[in-house]
């Protein structure tokens, strides 16, 4: 059946190249003229993704994208633009749209696009439709109390699909699946090799050499061979074909002297399987994530890049936060977050208009309340995008102060999340050994002087302890 597309522009012209563009493409379409009419077309999909522009009457594309989200949130939206700008950029990402395609429309442009929100749309379901199945697990160990058995490897394949729903790189997902091979079927000797496409040639990623593997496989199904020249003929050597989207990527090759059963082969695969999945979503997960993080990025140099004074100071924060989160021995995943939340610590100073920015006299004190909005900007810039909810939280809170007299929310103490302890202290430790417009930079000795003074009331005193004993000192 062919896939549906929902194109809505105000203008009849764009509507009708787009949707002559999209149908040669092997996709039927319907256009509305405005929001009001897409959402009524909506309710008679369902329909792969929603094509739209931003300004329209009556509604607004943004509004139509809340409303397609509102429905379905697996619809993916792809923004119609003439230019793309970081303001626009922000709104969209904030009420969920995928991608954009700009104007003058490009074939090669919309064939990508579609395809992306094709494999996009397929992974949203298939892990709907896993975590179904797992629901559905679970009510059958529930029900079958007296199966022991059963229920003892429902729970084992439980446990190990757990285990890879939780795993997030694709080193850890090959680890597991040679680990979880060789457990169900009791040997060591398994091996994952990638298939080179462009020579057709299998790599043992370990070594980097070539192995020789059954054609067999290239077929995608799985290949039981005896191996030559073991002990008596009997080693028995099995190729399970790891595919995505009905392309070979590899093979897990697994040798056994002790002869396999057909369940726990079958059980193997069952595995395999949800590896693979999981695969495919880190992929397109790590993809999205490079996105927003590398758009956020140029937003934080495009900050630093409006105020002299301030450029690489979100680098510098960075640099000094890392070495902060070392010496107290955080863990790679909080420094993962720090890293992240440093860098874009003051992101919400977007929102700041220029005048206020880079005024070099005093600030009013309507002016320093605009200033004070920039935790709550930031906050809000990220909060609405799912993986980056925890440094949303991290960068609302790098203004407050120890001892509750900070802002936006006058958190105190241990309230006032670690990392933005971490980052406060950063921040302002940059702040004063740097050039300002009404100053010249202190230098670091009086600066740690300043530092050792509101330890305690702007700081956290833990934190300053170790800032002076492992990260300042030995650089003085
Ligand atoms: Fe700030």
């Amino acid at each position: 059946m062919q896939q549906k597309v929902l194109i809505v522009d105000d203008d009849a012209g764009i509507r009708d190249t787009l949707s002559d563009l999209v149908r040669l493409l092997g996709y039927s379409t319907s256009t509305a003229e405005n929001g009001l009419k897409a959402m009524e077309l909506f309710d008679d999909g369902p329909y792969l993704c929603v094509f739209t522009d931003i300004m329209m009457p009556k509604m607004t594309g943004l509004e139509l994208i809340k409303e397609v989200k509102a429905r379905d949130v697996s619809t993916p939206v792809v923004v119609i633009t003439g230019y793309a700008s970081v303001e626009m950029a922000i709104d969209a990402m904030k009420y969920g749209a995928s991608d954009f395609i700009s104007k003058p429309f490009k074939m090669k442009q919309i064939e990508f696009i579609l395809k992306k929100v094709e494999r996009e749309k397929k992974l949203l379901q298939e892990n709907k439709r896993f975590s179904e199945e797992l629901t559905l697990h679970r009510l059958i160990d529930h029900l079958s109390g007296q199966l022991e058995k059963s229920v003892e490897e429902i729970s084992t394949l439980h446990a190990i699909s757990d285990k890879i729903t939780r795993l997030k790189g694709i080193k850890d997902l090959v680890n597991t699946m040679v680990d979880v091979a060789g457990e169900i079927l009791d040997t060591a000797d398994v091996c994952f090799y990638l298939l080179d496409g462009a020579t057709g040639k299998f790599i043992d990623l370990d070594s980097g050499n070539i192995a020789e593997l059954n054609r067999g496989i290239m077929e995608g199904n799985i290949v039981r061979d005896r191996v030559p020249g073991s002990f008596d003929g009997q080693d028995l050597e099995i190729l399970f074909p790891l595919m995505i989207e009905d392309r070979l990527f590899g093979a897990l090759r697994v040798v056994s002297s002790n002869g396999i059963d057909s369940s726990k082969e079958a059980k193997l695969s069952y595995l395999l399987q949800r590896i693979v999945e999981r695969m495919e979503n880190v992929v397109l997960y790590e993809g999205l994530y490079e996105n927003i993080l590398s758009t956020l990025d140029s937003m934080a140099k495009i900050l630093d890049a409006r105020d002299p004074h301030t450029s690489r100071h979100s680098t510098r924060v960075t640099e000094l936060s890392m070495r902060i989160g070392k010496a107290l021995g955080l863990s790679d995943e909080d420094l993962d977050v720090l890293k992240v939340s440093a860098s874009l610590h003051d992101i919400g100073k977007v929102g700041v208009p220029d005048k206020i920015l880079l005024k070099k006299g005093k600030l009013t004190v309507e002016e320093m309340n605009i200033i004070k909005k920039h935790p709550d900007i930031g906050f809000d810039i990220l909060s609405s995008i799912i993986p980056m909810k925890k440094d949303a939280e991290i960068i609302r809170h790098h203004h407050e102060r120890y001892d509750g007299k900070g802002y936006p929310m006058g958190l105190k103490g241990e309230d006032i999340p670690f990392l933005s302890r971490i980052i406060t202290l950063a921040d302002a430790f940059d702040a004063m050994t740097s050039d300002r417009p009404y100053r010249k930079a202190l230098p670091y000795s009086v600066a740690l002087q300043e530092i050792k003074r509101c330890r305690g009331t702007q700081f956290d005193p833990g934190i300053v302890d170790m800032f002076i004993r492992k990260v300042i000192t030995p650089k003085i």
